[in-house]
């Protein structure tokens, strides 16, 4: 999809790797682009900076879409101002539950299901039934490298993002005949915020992404997304090892585990 004319919605955008979606979006043409983030604050100054560039162009709203009533809400309000939603791009994530499976509590397990998966869902259902009626429309999400390998460190991060693809994957098969397109951003380390801080970043689950490749900057992840969207690709890697790592995983998963838990050691002991 060419993203010239076009009505952008990014959650999570008031930072990181949503606001530099953002920002691609709207320097690629985007019509409308919707910055949208529990961030009130963050997500109006990024739309601010947007229409200094181009008047009228995006619009920031505070939104949690770790609630039904959230999604709902920022898409009422998307629409409201641009019409129709061209492409949804559910790339708030929340980072949660570090360390072993005995430290991460209920209210970790919650969060992350509900902002890393369960947004993607309620997104999805309230603006397929136009899209199907159009013929067309855009699911992107930003999973993770650790939605189709795993979050050592984290066990809601893993399993949310495996999720996530699970949820992409699913929306594809199901209606992309239909019209719908869909990608699943699965990046590694990108230099983010929640990657320099807070559960994951503080943890051993910071550190191994760290240890295990480039950590890109989020403007990088961007250009990358944004390419594969105008040529329609599902998979979207900005790291190119994780699909090595991917087949390895595929083609021997005994293998693949003992190596990560090799990795494992290797990281909690230096
Ligand atoms: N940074 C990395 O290394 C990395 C790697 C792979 C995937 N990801 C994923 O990329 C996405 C973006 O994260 P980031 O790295 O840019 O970190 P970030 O912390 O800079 O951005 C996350 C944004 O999501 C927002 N957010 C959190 N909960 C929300 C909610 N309930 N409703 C609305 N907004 C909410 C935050 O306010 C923040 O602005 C996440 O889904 C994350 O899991 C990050």
């Amino acid at each position: 999809m060419d993203p010239a004319g076009k009505h952008v919605v990014v959650t999570g955008a008031a930072s990181g790797i949503g606001r530099a979606l953002a920002v691609a979006f709207h320097n690629r043409g985007a019509r409308g682009v919707v910055v949208a983030d529990i961030n009130d604050v963050g997500a109006q100054h990024v739309a601010a900076g947007l229409n200094r560039v181009r008047p009228g162009s995006a619009i920031g709203i505070g939104a949690d879409v770790g609630t039904a009533a959230g999604n709902e809400a920022l898409i009422d309000a998307a629409q409201a101002t641009f019409g129709a939603v061209d492409l949804f791009f559910a790339n708030a994530g929340v980072g949660m539950g570090s360390g072993d499976l005995l430290s991460s509590t209920d209210f970790d397990w919650d969060m992350s299901l509900a902002v890393n998966v369960k947004a993607h869902i309620w997104a999805a259902r309230r603006l397929l039934p136009e899209w199907l009626e159009r013929g067309e429309g855009y699911f992107a999400s930003t999973a993770s490298a650790a939605g189709l390998l795993s979050q050592i460190g984290s066990a809601p991060y893993s399993v949310t993002k495996h999720a996530a693809v699970a949820f992409a994957e699913w929306l594809s098969i199901t209606y992309g005949d239909a019209g719908l397109r869909v990608s699943c951003l699965c990046p590694m380390g990108v230099n983010t915020d929640m990657l320099n801080a807070g559960d994951i970043g503080d943890s051993t689950a910071g550190d191994v992404v760290r240890a295990a490749g480039v950590v890109l900057e989020p403007e990088q992840v961007a250009a990358i997304a944004l390419d594969a969207i105008e040529g329609g690709q599902f998979l979207i890697l900005p790291h190119a090892e994780v699909l090595t790592y991917f087949q390895r995983k595929g083609a021997d998963y005994d293998r693949w585990l003992a190596g990560m838990r090799r990795l494992q050691a290797r990281v909690a002991a230096s």
